[in-house]
């Protein structure tokens, strides 16, 4: 299959992404936190060719992407008024609700289990794709399973090109990490991934007590310990041992930091990020895409602060240091 590369920019082109999705095509769509490989979450038969595209087990969920929050009686059912709360608060935006789902949603992408996850992305192309066609899409990242999320069409390409039929091109993601998953009780709201917005920013909206459980593997089921992997091995390392270099002429590393600008030996290149998590994370993918690129056997990462902020951050770096 030749992938196409449909630009968001081209009214035509955006008209075309919407066809294909109707006619039961993958298309690579942008959203705010990283590409999504999206097919019509009406079809099962579209939304089950996600699977061999990215090489993804058929019992890991699907994300739907919604156009607005009205549509969250669509998709599903028994909705505790703080899920509507939250989506007042944070929608358009990078926040998963997991609910239970409406009966006609097809198991295939909720992975059998009986609750949906939905969200509403903060993406105006992707927006009015969604709005124009009365679409809504399943849409995990559109990236090959376990590897690194793309935050570009580039990276895209990288790992899906022949395997989808296009990727809509809208530039660099605006956020750069997965959305926070959220799941409500009448007790408490869990954190089961943590992501752009914060557990601090999620409690500013409600009552009961924001919890992030310690083990979000067994909450989620598909969300793995080893996940968003270079090909390189990730160390996390303090500043002072990325400071002190590489001893060892057998490996080829690549680092990257925050806190100053260094020049250690024995480090084929070093990349500084912003110390500013909402410019580090913008480009926290697109620098790891570009380390792994140059064939080194590892890559030290500075450790991020331990504060709320930065929690997704040190999420994806643990579970990338995993393998
Ligand atoms: O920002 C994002 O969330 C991106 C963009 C494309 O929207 N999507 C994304 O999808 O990160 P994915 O499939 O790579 O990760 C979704 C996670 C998986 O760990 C999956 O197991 C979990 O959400 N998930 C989805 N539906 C679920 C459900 N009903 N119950 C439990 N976990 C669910
Ligand atoms: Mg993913």
């Amino acid at each position: 299959m030749i992938t196409k590369r449909l630009l968001a920019s081209t009214p035509e082109d955006i008209q075309e992404a919407g066809e294909l999705l109707k006619a039961g095509k993958l298309v690579a769509v942008p959203t705010e936190t990283v590409y999504g490989l999206a097919a019509d979450a009406r079809q099962p038969e579209a939304v089950n060719k996600i699977f061999a595209a990215k090489n993804r087990p058929t019992n890991h969920p699907l994300i739907v992407h919604m156009p607005g929050a009205d549509r969250l009686n669509q998709w599903a059912k028994n909705i505790p008024e703080k899920a509507f709360q939250l989506a007042e608060a944070f929608w358009p935006g990078p926040l998963t609700l997991l609910l239970d789902k409406a009966d006609h949603v097809s198991s295939v992408i909720t992975g059998g289990l009986d609750t949906i996850g939905l969200r509403v992305p903060n993406q105006p192309v992707l927006l009015k794709l969604l709005r124009e066609f009365d679409l809504a899409v399943a849409a995990p990242s559109a990236n090959p399973y376990q590897k690194l999320s793309p935050t570009t069409a580039e990276h895209v390409l990288a790992g899906l090109d022949g395997k989808i039929a296009a990727v809509l091109d809208a530039g660099p993601c605006g956020v750069g990490t997965e959305s926070t998953i959220v799941r409500i009780n009448d007790k408490n709201a869990e954190i089961l991934r943590s992501g752009p917005i914060s557990a601090d920013q999620i409690q500013t909206h409600l009552s009961i007590p924001v919890v992030t459980p310690e083990h979000h593997t067994q909450a989620v089921s598909g969300n793995k310990a080893v996940h968003y992997c270079p090909n390189a091995k990730v160390k996390v390392k303090t500043f002072e041992q990325i400071k002190d270099g590489n001893k060892n002429a057998l490996i080829k590393i690549a680092a990257l930091v925050f806190t100053g600008d260094i020049s250690p030996e024995g480090i084929e290149t070093i990349s500084k990020l912003s110390s500013n998590h909402i410019n580090y994370r913008h480009d926290f993918y697109a620098v790891l895409h570009e380390l792994d690129n140059q064939n080194v056997d590892e890559i030290w990462v500075e450790a991020p602060p331990l504060s709320d902020d930065w929690n997704d951050i040190v999420d994806r770096l643990n579970r990338a240091a995993e393998k």
